[in-house]
Formats: C-alpha cells, sequence, structure tokens
C-alpha cells in the first residue's frame, strides 16, 4: 500500500519518491484558492511559497509579477520548479531545505503561502509563529489545507489526523495576525492525480498588522 506522510528521517525522502516523475501529481495549474486570492497580495511581492512542490503556485504566482521563492525539501520538486518556469518563461528562486531546518526571517515578506503543506502538529505550529514574524507588516499569508473532516472523503491528504488542519488549533497558532478571511469549507479539489474529489479544507488569508 502507498504510504501517504513522511517518515521521522525528514520530508525530503517520501515527497522525492513522489515528485520523481515527468507528469506533475498536483498538475501545472495553480490552487483555485490561490488563484481568487491573489489579488491580496498587491503588485510585485516578495512571496514565500512553503511546500512548493512542484511548482504550480510559485509558477502561477511568478507570471503575475511577484518575486517568488519557493522552498521546497525534494529534488525532484526544485527540478520541476524550474522547468515549469522555464515552460512559462518566468524566474522563481527555489530554497532546498526541510523546514525543520530553516527560519523564516523576521518582517522579510510581503507574502506567505501555504498550500497543502501538511506539517506534524510541533513543526506546524513553530513554522506558523514563524510566518507571523516573518510577513512585514502589510504582508499577507495565504493558506488551504485539509482538516480531519477530509478522512471520510478521502480524495487526496495525509491519512495521519494529526497532520490535518484543526481550525481552532491553526487560529491560535496565527495570533498576531488579523484574519481576512478564515473558513473550513466542503468543495472541489481537483489537481493532479492525487487530489480528486470533494474536499474539506480550511482556507486562510490573513494580515500582519
Ligand atoms: C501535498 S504536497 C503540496 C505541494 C504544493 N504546495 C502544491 O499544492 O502543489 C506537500 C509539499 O510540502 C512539502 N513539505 C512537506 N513537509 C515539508 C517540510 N518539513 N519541509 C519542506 N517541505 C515540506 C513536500 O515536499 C511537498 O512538496
Amino acid at each position: 500500500m502507498e504510504k501517504d506522510s513522511p517518515e521521522s528521517s525528514g520530508a525530503a525522502p517520501f515527497w522525492h519518491a513522489r515528485f520523481d516523475r515527468e507528469d506533475y501529481v498536483y498538475g501545472t495549474e495553480a490552487n483555485d484558492f490561490l488563484r481568487e486570492q491573489a489579488p491580496h497580495l498587491g503588485s510585485a511581492a516578495t512571496v514565500l511559497s512553503l511546500g512548493e512542490g512542484e511548482g504550480r503556485n510559485a509558477v502561477f504566482l511568478a507570471r503575475l509579477g511577484h518575486r517568488v521563492t519557493a522552498l521546497e525539501a525534494a529534488q525532484a520538486g526544485i527540478r520541476k520548479i524550474h522547468a515549469l518556469a522555464a515552460r512559462r518563461g518566468v524566474t522563481v528562486a527555489t530554497l532546498q531545505t526541510d523546514l525543520a531546518d530553516y527560519r523564516i526571517a523576521a518582517g522579510q515578506w510581503q507574502g506567505i503561502v501555504s498550500i497543502f503543506c501538511h506539517l506534524p502538529p510541533a513543526l506546524r505550529r513553530e513554522v506558523l509563529g514563524q510566518v507571523v514574524a516573518g510577513l512585514e507588516c502589510g504582508g499577507v499569508f495565504i493558506m488551504e489545507g485539509y482538516t480531519p473532516r477530509q478522512l471520510a472523503h478521502g480524495t487526496g491528504g495525509p491519512k495521519d489526523g494529526a497532520l490535518l488542519l484543526e481550525p481552532a488549533t491553526i487560529r491560535a497558532e496565527l495570533d498576531g495576525l488579523d484574519l481576512l478571511h478564515f473558513a473550513e469549507v466542503t468543495r472541489p479539489v481537483i489537481e493532479g492525480s492525487l487530489h480528486t474529489g470533494t474536499a474539506a479544507v480550511l482556507q486562510v488569508v490573513a494580515l500582519k498588522p
């Protein structure tokens, strides 16, 4: 049976194995929620994308004129980010690192994006704290991820409930940001071969005051 979450040795081997193929397993088009909410980023923003994967969201943002840095653990993801960017005629800077080994610099980013970047609870809490500190005043955080209600749908995402986003917990972890949009919704998430239908997600747009 295919595993659905990384081992404790870190995220990179699991995700490298998943991405080390020709096709883009989450597709090459940006996530719908990010497309809707991207106007909150303004124009020509410095944007950090956490767990960027194979590049679809970073390339979308770069095509809007943003200066995008894609943080991704997996080597195959980094390769595909650059390949997709080249195909679409844009440049995306990449950082190949595990979030556990990286510290988001304080006050550095006008935008931070996290799309289906599911982390173990202690690391997630740490990273979301760094997101709050890492945004400039007026900067915006955009996140979408599966909630524990997704386990009943079976259309994608981790099967380990600890990796899923419980809204009350995330709200507390984003203390310090103003929540412009914070909603648990059920919507179709159909992205590549691994996000395949009706899904329970948490959507967040938050502003650093
Ligand atoms: C479900 S994929 C989503 C990829 C991309 N955001 C998208 O929506 O297409 C999760 C991504 O998070 C990355 N990731 C998970 N844990 C990570 C960690 N600890 N450090 C860095 N990246 C991580 C994985 O490598 C993978 O690319």
